[in-house]
């Protein structure tokens, strides 16, 4: 009996991962972790070493960038689209000497890694504070989402666009949580009033549009994570600069949001 379930349960589990199963995605997010603690990039090229890879929107070679230097992590967390064939680990280094927060995507086609983008804050980059975004991430609860209790993709998505679409526009409904804390840079909102939302942005100045979104959909982590190039903020970068917001959404409505954004001079002149 036991046996004939365990079959079963094999056959669907194959069938539904033919393109990209969730162990695969694990797998891979850890490969990362150990590849960037060891500062070793082989560690991802085994099986493709033409793998297209970015830091901050930058095409460059993956042994010249942050992959290449040993960095201690203190904390992990990462999301896995089992639909694209696509996970991002956001990776806290703020022991490391040069202390660090990177958010990064790793894409797959035909069941090889294709493409590797990382956002690489660190020093000098929108509201960087590491031991702070450390404190703070570590003290959230990300866990996987019962299953009934998840989420649909579109229903996970629209809570992200409806976030990011907010700042230029500030008659969208965002499905904001109670509570509902965003941890940006450093700095968290949610420590004046942990039981309130704490998430609502103003708006910005027109035109304001956030562009090239690129997501990791996760109904099972229950969350989204959207690279994205946010406008204004770094007027060295009009079209925007590099940025990833994280939200981490329950029942439809958003608990956190993670941003961390690169900025081209301190603080992004600000
Ligand atoms: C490497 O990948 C790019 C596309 O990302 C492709 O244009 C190029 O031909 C590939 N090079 C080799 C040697 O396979
Ligand atoms: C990454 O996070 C997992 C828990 O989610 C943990 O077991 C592992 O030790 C972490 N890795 C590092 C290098 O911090
Ligand atoms: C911004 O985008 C516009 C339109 O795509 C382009 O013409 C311009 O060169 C870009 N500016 C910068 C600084 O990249």
């Amino acid at each position: 009996m036991i046996y004939s379930v365990l079959l079963v349960g094999v056959g669907l589990a194959s069938q539904a991962s033919a393109a990209c199963s969730r162990a695969m995605l694990q797998e891979a997010a850890a490969t990362y972790i150990r590849a960037q603690a060891a500062g070793q990039s082989n560690l991802l090229t085994l099986d493709n070493n033409n793998i297209s890879y970015m830091e901050n929107d930058t095409p460059m070679d993956i042994k010249k960038g942050v992959l290449s230097q040993p960095i201690t992590i203190d904390f992990n967390r990462s999301l896995h689209d089992t639909t694209e064939c696509i996970t991002s680990t956001e990776l806290s280094a703020a022991t490391n000497k040069n202390p660090y927060v990177i958010n990064t995507r790793i894409l797959f086609t035909d069941g090889k890694i294709s493409a590797i983008q990382s956002v690489v804050a660190d020093t000098g980059d929108w509201a960087f504070n590491a031991a702070g975004q450390l404190s703070w991430t570590k003290k959230e609860k990300w866990d996987p989402i019962p299953e009934g209790k998840r989420d649909s993709r579109a229903v996970i998505k629209a809570a992200g666009d409806a976030y990011l679409d907010s700042w230029g526009d500030g008659t969208v409904k965002v499905p904001y949580g109670t509570p509902c804390a965003r941890l940006e840079g450093g700095m968290y909102t949610g420590d004046k009033s942990p039981t309130t939302n704490t998430c609502k942005m103003p708006e910005f100045p027109k035109p304001f549009k956030i562009t090239n979104r690129r997501y990791v959909i996760d109904e099972e982590g229950g969350g989204v994570a959207i690279f994205n190039d946010f406008p204004f903020i770094d007027k060295t970068k009009p079209n925007g600069t590099s940025s990833t917001n994280t939200l981490r959404v329950e029942g439809g409505m958003i608990r956190y949001i993670h941003e961390i954004t690169v900025c081209a001079t301190k603080n992004c002149g600000r």
